[in-house]
């Protein structure tokens, strides 16, 4: 039996995770063992996503919480290698960008573990951004490099990494959508909010850069209160959010704004019935970017730059600011967006290859 540690910590985690928990507990020869680091807490950023992607209880359960960036990467990386010190895994799996990723790779390589990353490669060039440097480094340590696109695995190549640890597998979020489609098709999201489909854009913003200081939530805040008054908006909104919103004095603003529907976080098949059925996306997030692309809906991404890249060669998605995103609503509403193409191996085979990689 090879046994395989899954390191499921943030709600980007979850539905990377779940495909593959799946995928591996039904191929002979493997346990995959799920360890949730607890950076992602909250019912609705955690156990929702457990629960719609009928994840099991965890195996290993390491209650981190939140904190600064060496706080949280550092109590990962000590409770982590507890676990591996006492039940060593033949294999630990580490997914996407966040603290967790960079905290378990290294517990884990540094006891001799073999790690992959899941969703490697990507690359923003912003050192700005905390992702891009738990991805380079992540990257840089861990043996096998599962990627989801050609741009990724040029992105390893031009960093040295030699051929035989990159290995082409697809973007394993879709294998979410495609194992979830039944669900999220009958989820009909919009009814909640008195939406028909089609005619409103949903919206979502974390991302520090936009979201922690008032000089630049302040005038995103009246970007969506205007385009709302062309088609409604409902704003699901993250904590870190939240709590701006309320610190910058936003809040009330907002809530009081005609059109804009105001929500709590959701599920992933409630969230993903609120997307597959909305004119527009408005968002800062990594992976919807990917599952507009996927499902062909115009996105628009509030930010400088993207590790996604194929998302805007090949997909539905385009980077705006505060001040070009009004713009950009006008010119979706008025039809003028060009359809995209599913990009190669995404699929909804990413697990199966994975399994295949491993045998
Ligand atoms: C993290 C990831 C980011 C990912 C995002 C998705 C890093 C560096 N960042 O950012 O890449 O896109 O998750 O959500 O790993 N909080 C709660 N309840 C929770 C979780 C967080 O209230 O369940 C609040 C806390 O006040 C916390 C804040 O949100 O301090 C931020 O959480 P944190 O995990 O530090 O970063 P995210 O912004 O969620």
């Amino acid at each position: 039996m090879t046994t395989i540690h899954l390191i499921a910590a943030a709600r980007p985690n979850f539905m990377k995770v779940a495909p593959l928990y799946h995928a591996l507990a039904a191929a002979p020869g493997f346990t995959p063992l799920l360890v949730h680091t607890g950076q992602h807490y909250d019912v609705n950023m955690s156990d929702a996503f457990f629960t719609d992607l009928r994840l099991p209880e965890p195996d290993f359960h390491l209650g981190i919480g939140s904190g600064t960036h060496a706080e949280q990467t550092a109590g990962v990386m000590v409770a982590y290698e507890k676990i591996c010190m006492e039940t060593p895994p033949d294999l630990t799996v580490v997914i996407g960008d966040v603290n967790s990723t960079i905290a378990c790779a290294l517990a884990a390589k540094k006891l001799g573990i073999k790690v992959a990353h899941l969703e490697a490669g990507l690359r923003s060039r912003d050192w700005s951004m905390p992702e891009e440097i738990n991805r380079m480094v992540t990257d840089a340590i861990s043996d096998i490099l599962w990627t989801p696109s050609p741009d990724a695995d040029e992105n390893l190549r031009n960093e040295g990494v030699a051929e035989d640890r990159i290995r082409r597998v697809g973007n394993i979020m879709i294998d979410s959508y495609e194992m979830m489609r039944p669900g999220i098709e009958a989820a009909q999201t919009r009814d909640k909010f008195g939406l028909p489909a089609q005619g409103y854009g949903a919206v979502t913003l974390h991302r520090p850069g936009n979201v922690d200081s008032a000089e630049t939530l302040g005038p995103l805040v009246d970007a969506l209160i205007q385009i709302a008054a062309r088609i409604p908006l409902v704003f699901a909104i993250h904590p870190r959010t939240r709590a701006r919103l309320t610190e910058f004095d936003l809040a009330e603003k907002l809530a009081a704004a005609a059109g804009i529907h105001l929500t709590e976080p959701m599920g992933y098949v409630e969230f993903m019935g609120l997307v597959r059925e909305a004119r527009i996306i408005i968002t800062d997030s990594g992976g919807i970017q990917e599952e507009t692309t996927y499902l062909d809906i115009p996105c628009l991404t509030l930010r400088p730059n993207t590790e996604r890249p194929i998302t805007i060669d090949q997909g539905t998605n385009r980077l705006v600011t505060a001040e070009t995103v009004g713009g950009c609503v006008d010119e979706v509403l008025a039809g003028h967006w060009l359809s995209g193409r599913k990009p190669d191996l995404w699929d909804g085979k990413t697990a199966a290859r994975i399994v295949a990689d491993l045998r």
